[in-house]
């Protein structure tokens, strides 16, 4: 997935930082596999010790932007219940960089393609989600609302943006309606709930257990307070991206999960309307590589998205 992101490796961190991991993990580490998975910087990294122990680490300088994402994700980890998420062994910050511990999971990005024996696993792990995180467990968890209000109003930027796609029919021909629905008030409001949401799920933000076949969710960092379909909402797109109809990756969600059959309309087609606008600003102006490859990607899977529940095509 992240063929253009520059992880860190072992080497790179610090002698004290691999001392003070050693010390807890049991030195010497003798063994590292670095997932393919992810798009950030920071090392991760499967690290065994000479004694076999083994955990799977996250870690970041304490100046770099992902330090913030770290230390949240410290923060969620010991509120999540191991049958969503691997479990948080530790967290320290040592020589200007944090390091975070996890059980390793044993396991590999589930394929969401359509057919996939993964599929039905993974659909029942956004369903158990609503079940284990709701009333949220995390009781610093901030409202879900902050984060969904950025992401709204980027279609008023790009209907402005002399550099960007005047030229772009589809937006043209839905402008109106578009800025209609893109409302970030409103979109605070429907969101509003009492689930812990995660609100980054991808598959590559799960794992699908060699031994078990059941799914976990990693990468709580953007953990918030709100209601359960806004997880499954943000998967839909992850469905779509997958090679899913609208339709199909609408209805293979509400089959597993509740919050998903119970959504307003109202609410589902602010969020599709947001997201996109969030996705297609970030394409045209964010990062190329890999990152801006799947946003691109992802901003027409929203596009879909859209007319699909707009009932424009
Ligand atoms: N507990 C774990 N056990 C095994 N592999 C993991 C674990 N946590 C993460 N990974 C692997 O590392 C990759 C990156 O981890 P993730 O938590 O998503 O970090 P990032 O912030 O870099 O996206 C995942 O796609 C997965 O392949
Ligand atoms: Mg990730």
């Amino acid at each position: 997935m992240n063929a253009g992101s520059v992880r860190a490796r072992w080497e790179d961190l610090p002698r004290e930082v691999r001392d003070a991991v050693e010390a807890r993990v049991g030195p010497p580490v003798v063994d590292f596999v670095y997932p393919a998975g992810g798009f950030t910087e920071g090392l991760a990294a499967r690290v065994r010790s000479a004694d076999g122990g083994e955990v799977f680490l996250k870690a970041s300088p304490l100046g770099a932007r992902m330090a913030s994402h770290y230390r949240a994700e410290a923060a969620v980890g010991k509120s999540l219940p191991t049958a969503v998420a691997p479990l948080l062994l530790w967290s320290m910050e040592a020589g200007d960089w944090i390091v975070n511990a996890f059980e390793p999971v044993q396991g590999r990005e589930p394929d969401l393609r359509p057919g996939s024996a993964d599929l039905d696993g993974v659909l029942d792990a956004v369903g158990l989600m609503e079940k284990e995180l709701t009333p949220c467990p995390f009781p610093g968890a901030g409202p879900v609302g902050a984060t969904l209000s950025t992401l709204a109003g980027h279609w008023v930027r790009l209907a402005a943006d002399p550099a960007g796609p005047r030229q772009d029919m589809w937006i043209a021909s839905r402008r109106s309606l578009l800025e209609e629905l893109d409302a970030p008030d409103r979109l605070v409001k429907l969101s509003a709930g009492d689930t812990l949401v995660h609100c980054d799920l991808r598959a590559d933000n799960m794992l699908t257990e060699s031994g078990t076949g059941r799914t976990r969710i990693l990468d709580w960092s953007w953990g918030a307070r709100g209601a359960a379909w806004v997880d499954a909402a943000f998967f839909v797109p992850q469905l779509i991206i997958a090679g899913h109809s609208p339709a199909g990756a609408e209805a293979a969600l509400a089959a597993r999960v509740p919050a998903w059959r119970a959504v307003a309309p109202e609410a589902a087609n602010a969020f599709a309307v947001a997201l996109t606008g969030y996705w297609s600003w970030h394409h045209g102006h964010g990062p190329g590589g890999a990152l801006g490859a799947y946003r691109g990607r992802a901003a027409q899977a929203g596009r879909r998205w859209i007319d699909y529940r707009l009932a424009l095509i």
